[in-house]
């Protein structure tokens, strides 16, 4: 039975801030829910989350997961004083198969590939997750037997020069045999340099009963970085976006600019799509065959079907559109914009809660709001579905071959009929007939003999 343990319980001071550490965010979402997605992908029976500063601000930060266990620790004495407050919620089956797994809340990016390495590293005993940095300062430093075995960790302050001299440093993520781990964090003392409770401790305590201890590795050396500052989440936030960059261009997407592209969620993309510079991709993006997304474009739950060009500056929001069509620049897509194949949506255009039938073009400066446009239809520049009366919200119909002229409110609730023409500066309040041109404006009149006034001296 596995358990992981997430200690999400320092301050964060270097972060000169008043959330959480763990609530800051790494390519849009918390570093905390990074390390729950990394922990889910190994079905632990149970997910225990240590907390302490601003533990009331995760909780509710989290509180729509229901299969989050939390642990108060306060005040902290240390990353074994920690999981000593887990202890209690974990879950124990038949002994053989119970384990443990403690991850920190900002080390956010480890992958799950690499924490099933470590838990292969274990055999039936402890493993702990190493690296080798050339500048091993303020880590933990991995002593290792003559025969190469891990003998113990030691943390910098209470090292030894020699040992200072280690290059291979704990990253403190480690996995444990849960029986033994209880019984190891009920034996540590906090006699050191820091005057803590040190998880590290346990590694000399394993050796000590006969325990075996492994190592693994990361599989890439960003994945054990923790953020420590706004400059080390500004560092991290960087390699992680060019991490998703590389895995783009690998499966065949074009980034104008790598370094210039921004990822808060995921993005599914078809064969030779394009990416212009400055884009943002939020929440689930998908994009078809031969998508072109030029610069300097939001999306954000959106998908796009193949063929389609999203041109500079457009803003879309929870809308769908379909193949081969127009959309800006400077166009925004609001929530519930549901735009056909071919259709030309231009710049300036709004479109929210509407349905934007095939072959259907707003090419300039438009509001379209609870709308069902049919297909081939024409609206004007300046058109506005008048759908807010103060207090209500009322849908227009504008049916399949509408022209709708330029400068014309669509006073809803309303109806456009099939073929209808709406002559330009039209204020539609009552249906327009099919086929027909409706139109409301005052009649031109010439004033014959009327002389501009001139200024009297
Ligand atoms: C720890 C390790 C060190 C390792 C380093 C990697 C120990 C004793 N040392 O050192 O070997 O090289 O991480 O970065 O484990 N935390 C709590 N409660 C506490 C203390 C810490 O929840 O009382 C959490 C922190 O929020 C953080 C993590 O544990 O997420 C690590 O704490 P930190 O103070 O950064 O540990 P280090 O001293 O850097
Ligand atoms: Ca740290």
């Amino acid at each position: 039975m596995l358990n992981v343990v997430i200690l999400a319980a320092g301050l964060g001071k270097r972060m000169q801030s008043d959330l959480p550490k763990v609530l800051h965010t790494l390519a849009g979402k918390p570093m905390l829910a990074h390390v729950l997605d990394s922990a889910r992908q190994l079905e632990p029976a149970r997910i225990v989350v240590v907390v302490g500063h601003g533990a009331e601000r995760v909780r509710q930060a989290f509180e729509g997961h229901a299969d989050l266990h939390f642990a108060l620790q306060q005040p902290q004495h240390g990353t074994g004083h920690a999981v000593q407050q887990a202890v209690p919620q974990l879950l124990e089956g038949d002994g053989k198969d119970d384990v443990t797994l403690v991850l920190y809340g900002d080390v956010p990016l480890v992958q799950p590939a690499t924490l099933q390495r470590l838990l292969q590293a274990r055999g039936d005993g402890m493993a702990v997750l190493t690296e080798v940095l050339e500048d091993s300062t303020g880590y933990g430093r991995i002593v290792r037997d003559a025969q190469g075995h891990v003998a113990r960790i030691v943390e910098h302050k209470d090292a030894t020069e020699a040992e200072r001299a280690i290059k291979e440093v704990n990253t403190g993520i480690l996995a444990a045999p849960t029986a033994c781990l209880k019984d190891w964090l009920g034996r540590i003392g906090n006699n050191n340099a820091q005057g803590e409770y040190y998880l590290t401790d346990t590694v000399g305590l394993a050796v000590a009963d006969g325990v075996t201890v492994g190592a693994a590795q990361p599989g890439a050396a960003w994945e054990t970085l923790g953020v420590n500052s706004r400059v080390q989440q500004a560092e991290l936030e960087r390699r992680w976006q060019g991490e998703q960059a590389r895995r783009l261009l690998e499966a065949g997407v074009t980034l104008a600019d790598p370094a210039r592209f921004d990822l808060r969620g995921s993005l599914v993309c078809g064969r030779d799509v394009f990416i212009d510079v400055g884009c943002v991709f939020e929440g689930q993006v998908t994009l078809g065959d031969g998508v072109r997304v030029g610069p300097h474009c939001v999306l954000r739950d959106v998908s796009v079907d193949a063929g389609t060009h999203i041109e500079a500056f457009s803003h879309l929001h929870q809308a769908e559109v379909g193949r081969d069509a127009r959309i800006g620049p400077y166009a925004r897509l609001r929530p519930g914009a549901e735009l056909g194949d071919r259709t030309h949506v231009g710049n300036f255009v709004e479109i929210k809660k509407s349905v934007l039938g095939a072959d259907s073009k707003a090419n300039h400066l438009a509001y379209i709001g609870d709308a069902d446009v049919g297909q081939r239809v024409n609206v004007g520049a300046g058109t506005i579905t008048c759908n807010y009366d103060g207090v209500n919200k009322h849908r227009t119909v504008i049916e399949d071959d509408a022209f709708i002229g330029s400068d014309t409110q669509l006073v809803a609730p309303v109806r456009v009929g099939r073929g209808a023409t709406l002559g330009a500066g039209t204020t539609l309040t009552r249906d327009a007939p099919a086929d027909k041109l409706t139109v409301s404006r005052a009649r031109q009149v010439t004033v014959e003999g009327w002389q501009r006034p001139v200024k009297k001296s």
